[in-house]
């Protein structure tokens, strides 16, 4: 009859990391206390399918492993023993992993099932129990909390070195005067040591956001004087961590988005509950042109406008940052969409991100176009433009409908007034997305659901255009001039 040994448990540490040990059927030596060496047969790649282990275990036994299978999607790998010392027969274990829902911790499951000569199923059950799996999971445990991931792995090779708690040289954008892009100039400067609760991060790629420019121009002053650095977001590798941060360490790749400004620079300190890690799949331009716009459009489509098959939605400025985000999200949703924007250049992007209209005007005349194509006008709008686009948007909107005021690229709306609403019996929301990711589990939810999204083809890669850090100013420029297509990034 076949033994069956099953075990599970929780590590403290990020499915990413644990899954870059565990996918490489070679580590073991490396963490697993009873593995006295291993190699790969035949020099091959100790994560392809097929590949051989040969292993000794420090009490002298010698095992044959064979990989069967490895899936990066599912973080699972099987195996079998090809032949052994120890009197395992038709050994087959398949290791599993989960994200625990705060995204920080792991769930371990491991399980086999083997064959033993009679009389001896007990004895081998407890071996791979106690002497495999349960010593397995303790040994890992202490090889991460450690860093021993970090150091001397093929992978911990590329890794930033261990951190000094010392101020680190740093480049940054300051804005010397609310104004227009030229004020904006790179200096330098240092970035103190991470405080409590803080992550000091060697910044790659830095997200443009329109609301940047707002900031830049004086329009919302309690939140950046003259002298401060402008940036919601960024994306880059971990330095060094403050008292009380646990879940990151020194080479970890992270991104992050918080409420302050301060990101145009190369090295930031930001509080650990702003910061996500990056799956490996994911490039540190791609992470600064998504994470603020694809949580925004998480938000939008999710909690705001229940989109669903059918919605019929209009999206202003279609072929933007969060615009193109947007138009491909609720496509993929089955919502209908509608885009606004300023040139067929930008039409055929929307086109090609899911619009199944595009209205191309430059001077925000669209509610006609609208009704004409959707007799009921749009049940949801998400308007990034403002004030210029006002009545336009009240006339596009479906009875019962719903505006999203998303931001003023136009000009700061005037307030709406409920007499207005009430004609359609419409409602109205300005949502800002740092309160819907407040909390680090709400935080780790959203980011995940974006990263599945990019991963499973609901989301693609949006056209990304690159600037340095030193060219902040012609980057704020080419946003404002209503040319660019997709996400505008700095480099650092
Ligand atoms: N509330 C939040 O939490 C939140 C979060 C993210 C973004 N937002 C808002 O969402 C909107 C899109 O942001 P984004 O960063 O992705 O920018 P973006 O859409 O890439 O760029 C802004 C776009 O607005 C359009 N626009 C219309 N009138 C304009 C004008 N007078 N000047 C400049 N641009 C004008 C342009 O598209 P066309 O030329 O095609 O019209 C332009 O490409 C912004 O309003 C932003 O503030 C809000």
């Amino acid at each position: 009859m076949l033994q069956k040994v099953v075990r599970s448990t929780v590590i403290d540490a990020p499915i990413e990391r644990v899954w870059a040990v565990l996918r490489d059927f070679n580590s073991h030596d490396q963490w697993h206390a009873v593995v006295d060496q291993s190699r790969i047969e035949r020099g091959e790649r100790s994560d392809r399918v097929g590949c051989v282990r040969s292993f000794t275990l420090k009490d002298g036994n010698r095992i044959r492993e064979q990989l069967l299978t490895l899936d990066d999607r599912e973080y699972r790998s099987t195996y079998r023993i090809v032949e052994a010392t120890v009197p395992l027969q038709r050994y087959v274990a398949t290791v599993t992993l989960k994200p625990v829902t705060d995204g920080r911790r792991t769930f371990w499951h491991w399980e086999s099932t083997f064959a033993t000569p009679p009389g001896m199923e007990r004895e081998l059950r407890d071996m791979v129990a106690q002497g495999v799996y349960e010593a397995g999971f303790a040994n890992l445990r202490q090889h991460l909390a450690t860093g021993g991931d970090l150091r001397g792995t093929s992978q911990g090779a590329s890794r930033e070195p261990m951190p000094r708690a010392l101020p680190v040289p740093m480049r940054r954008v300051v804005v010397t005067r609310y104004g227009e892009a030229e004020v904006l100039q790179a200096q330098d400067g240092e970035a103190p040591a991470p405080g409590e609760g803080e992550v000091r991060i060697r910044q790659r790629a830095i997200g443009v956001n329109y609301f940047d420019v707002y900031l830049r121009r004086g329009w919302i002053p309690p939140m950046l004087v003259p002298g401060d650095t402008p940036g919601m977001e960024a994306a880059g590798t971990v330095i060094d961590v403050g008292a009380g941060v646990h879940g990151f360490l020194p080479g970890d790749r992270v991104a992050y988005l918080g409420p302050q400004p301060g990101a145009y620079c190369s090295v930031r300190s930001v509080p650990a509950a702003w910061v996500v890690r990056l799956p490996p799949a994911v490039e540190d331009a791609t992470a600064a042109a998504l994470l603020l716009k694809g949580l925004t459009a998480d938000c939008l489509l999710r909690d705001l406008g229940h989109v669903r098959a059918g919605t019929r939605l209009l999206v202003h400025a279609a072929a933007g940052g969060v615009g193109l985000l947007l138009c491909a999200w609720a496509r993929r949703l089955g919502a209908r969409v509608i885009g606004t924007v300023s040139s067929e250049e930008k039409a055929r992007v929307a086109r090609d991100h899911g619009c199944e209209q595009v209205i191309v005007t430059r001077d925000y005349r669209f509610a006609d176009a609208v009704r004409r194509h959707w007799d009921g006008g749009a049940e949801l709008i998400v308007d990034g433009l403002g004030e210029a686009a006002r009545d336009e948007n009240f006339a596009a909107l479906a009875r019962c409908g719903h505006w999203i005021s998303l931001g003023q690229a136009s000009g700061g709306l005037q307030p709406i007034s409920p007499d207005w609403l009430v004609q359609k019996s419409a409602t109205f929301s300005r949502p800002v997305v740092f309160d819907y990711v407040a909390t680090p589990a709400a935080l780790a939810e959203r980011a995940q659901r974006l990263w599945a999204a990019l991963a499973d083809g609901s989301l693609r890669t949006p056209p990304i255009e690159r600037w340095s850090l030193d060219a902040a100013a012609r980057a704020h420029e080419r946003l404002e001039s209503r040319t660019t297509v997709g996400a505008v990034v700095l480099t650092a």
